[in-house]
């Protein structure tokens, strides 16, 4: 039996019914058959602080071991102040410390940012690579995918529509598939 590559979800809103978890569910169905899209939460994390690393925190400790045995990271995200959520960049700095310990190198990542404006969470976007490029994390570059007016892909009861969300959302979805393959071949 071939076990398909696990790759953590990680969403940048705590909100339960947001559009950030709609885009990630429905990720998941589009990728159900190729690779496993596990959410791993992160609104519980304490904010870090390096002077609890000597102390045993739970929660740091079941985040980073739910996250270092995962092929990679697909990050979905909405834009707070052209930024991260404190949410999302929180969970990042929880996983990459104690220094020298990250979970985070070498696993490939892509991102999904997404506004109900029209600029689609672009500066979340790029202030979340620059995160990346620090923690030798491989982000998929192509396609970019800001999703603008992003409430208005799904339906009443939070399914994608079909259209041009989900078109995108396809093709982001090959290309994590395949750029999953190139930087972890062993899971596939
Ligand atoms: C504190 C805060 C800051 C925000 N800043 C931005 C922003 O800079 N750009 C933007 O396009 N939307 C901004 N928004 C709107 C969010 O992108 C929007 O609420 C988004 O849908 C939230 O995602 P969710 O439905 O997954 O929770 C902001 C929302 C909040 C709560």
């Amino acid at each position: 039996m071939t076990t398909l590559p696990r790759i953590g979800v990680l969403i940048g809103s705590l909100q339960t019914k947001g559009t950030s978890r709609k885009i990630a569910r429905a990720l998941q169905d589009i990728l159900a058959p190729r690779l496993t899209l596990e959410i791993v939460e992160i609104g519980d994390l304490p904010l870090y602080n390096p002077e609890r690393d000597a102390e045993d925190v739970p929660a740091w400790d079941a985040f980073r071991s739910a996250v270092a045995p995962l092929d990679g990271i697909l990050f979905v995200t909405p834009e707070y102040n052209r930024s991260v959520p404190a949410a999302l960049k929180n969970a990042i700095d929880v996983g990459s410390r104690p220094q020298g310990a990250s979970v985070w190198a070498s696993k490939p990542a892509g991102i999904v940012s997404h506004s109900p404006g029209m600029i689609g969470g672009f500066g979340a976007n790029h202030h979340l690579r620059q995160s990346l490029v620090f923690l030798d994390m491989p982000a998929m570059q192509q396609p970019e995918t800001y999703l603008g007016h992003s409430p208005m892909l799904f339906d009443d009861h939070g399914a994608l529509i079909d259209g041009p969300g989900r078109t995108i959302l396809t093709a982001f979805a090959n290309a994590l598939v395949a750029w999953v393959a190139l930087h972890r071949p062993a899971a596939v």
